[in-house]
């Protein structure tokens, strides 16, 4: 406790009333879109308590809400913003392809491009296909296994997010799930993730695996435990799938080249598209050859935007110019130094804290705890995470409450130094309330979980 008898609850009821006073023009616009949007929202991941604020402006890092105040963006849309909000090649690109027309309704020269570039950089992609979407990728790459093996079941990890109908809390099914047949074994857990399959094996369509969960929590996982789902896929005929949506960012060649581990089929989603809605799923030659429309055989894939000319062009602008490898490595060195210092804050004055990730996709947690798998995140207690939240927005800096952070191409030393110095600052006004009880459980706050 400290003189003022101050407890979290109490730090989080201030901090929200501060925010509240501070946004009033993001307050009417919340006010204004419950009338005609559920709660105000039509993407869950974007909701929080008190009210979310609604954004004007991007450009760069920078972007501005709507009273006017300035923030440093370290959420990049969730990973999608990694070239930020107004990359002279990708808007010279777009501009360039929206001149040429739109809704062409025929293919254009932009997707063999994008094509080649996905095959070229990423090792297990041998053919690619693009969709709107990665929810739309991860149920593609679901229907192929389960075409090509004849079998229905999927084997999924607890606490997995891998779309909008693909979301798996703890043993359980999201409520608007896609009615699959899945199987779940806890990420991270080799013994535990064999025996699941040994069980199902003849009936494992696919085996279904983030190699670092992003909204998961940021866990990164074990090269031991990703290898023996490589091998146990290959002893029981299933088909490894990495949902590399997020973290195809992590390396030049995504996770996959990193560690050296090729799936059957990646998904694909995010930056690819250069910022605009995107979503792809590609892999062995032979698996992906069945959408060949030329064979006897071919399974069918649809998708009237699937090659749409602004994603299209933006994504190759993207891949081709911009996210260079050696672009990629410094982004991911950028984000493992910054993962350091943050720690390193919270160290040097005792608050139970974790960051957690991988490169550029950073997990905050206000706890000691180690985390191997989302259950582990649930010592964190959401009013911390709201606190910190709240704070960090009023000190000019934006990621998710759920500390989320995925860091974005144009930001610079001074925009890292800028959230090292506010976190400081941060800790330094809350230690001791951040401290007290820190093992303590709590049930969740508002926006504190949730898909995407
Ligand atoms: C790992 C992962 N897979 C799939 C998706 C779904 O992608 P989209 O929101 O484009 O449908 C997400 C989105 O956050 C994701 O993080």
């Amino acid at each position: 406790m400290t003189a003022r008898n101050m407890t979290l609850d109490v730090a989080l009821a201030e901090a929200a009333e501060r925010y509240a006073a501070a946004n009033p023009a993001s307050a009417a616009r919340y006010e204004e879109a419950c009338r005609s949007l559920p709660g105000g929202n039509t993407r869950t991941v974007l909701f929080y308590d008190p009210f979310p604020l609604a954004m004007a402006k991007g450009e760069g890092a920078r972007l501005r809400d709507l009273d006017g105040h300035e923030y440093r963006d370290f959420l990049g849309e969730y990973t999608a913003g990694l070239y930020g909000h107004s990359n002279p090649r990708i808007l010279d690109q777009v501009r360039e392809a929206l001149g040429a027309g739109i809704v062409l309704g025929a293919p254009n020269r932009f997707e063999v491009e994008l094509a080649e570039l996905v095959c070229a950089r990423f090792p297990s992609i041998d053919r690619v296909r693009f969709c709107n979407s990665g929810t739309e990728a991860n149920l593609m790459a679901i229907g192929l296994a389960r075409a090509v093996t004849g079998r229905e079941k999927v084997l999924v990890f607890e606490g997995a997010y891998h779309g909008s109908v693909l979301f798996f809390k703890e043993g359980e099914s999201g409520p608007v799930n896609a009615p699959f047949r899945f199987v779940f074994a806890p990420y991270n857990d080799t013994e535990a993730a064999l025996a699941v399959i040994e069980q199902h094996g003849s009936e494992l369509a696919a085996i279904l695996v983030e190699p670092m969960m992003g909204s998961g929590g940021c866990i990164e996982g074990d090269p031991e435990f990703l290898g023996a789902l490589r091998e146990a896929a290959d002893r029981h005929g299933a088909v490894l799938v990495f949902d590399e949506v997020m973290t195809s960012r992590l390396g030049p060649g995504g996770r996959q080249g990193e560690l050296g581990i090729l799936p059957d089929l990646t998904t694909l989603g995010k930056y690819i598209g250069g910022g605009l809605t995107f979503g792809g799923f590609g892999g062995r030659a032979d698996l992906v050859e069945r959408f060949d429309p030329r064979r006897p055989d071919a399974i069918p894939h649809a998708g009237t935007f699937n090659n749409n000319v602004l994603t299209m062009s933006a994504g190759v602008a993207g891949l081709r110019d911009v996210f260079t490898p050696e672009e990629a490595a410094r982004l991911n060195a950028n984000g493992d130094t910054l993962r350091g210092r943050l720690q390193q804050a919270a160290d040097e004055r005792g608050v139970p804290f974790r960051a957690t990730g991988c490169g550029s996709i950073l997990g905050l947690h206000w706890q000691a705890e180690p985390i191997r798998r989302p259950s582990d995140t649930e010592a964190t207690r959401p009013a911390a995470r709201a606190l910190s939240h709240l704070e960090m927005i009023r000190r000019g800096l934006y990621f998710a409450r759920r500390g989320f952070i995925s860091l974005s191409l144009p930001l610079e030393a001074s925009d890292y130094d800028g959230f090292v110095d506010a976190f400081a600052d941060f800790l330094d006004e809350h230690r001791e309330v951040l401290s007290d009880g820190a093992t303590a459980r709590a049930g969740p706050a508002g926006g504190e979980r949730g898909p995407g």
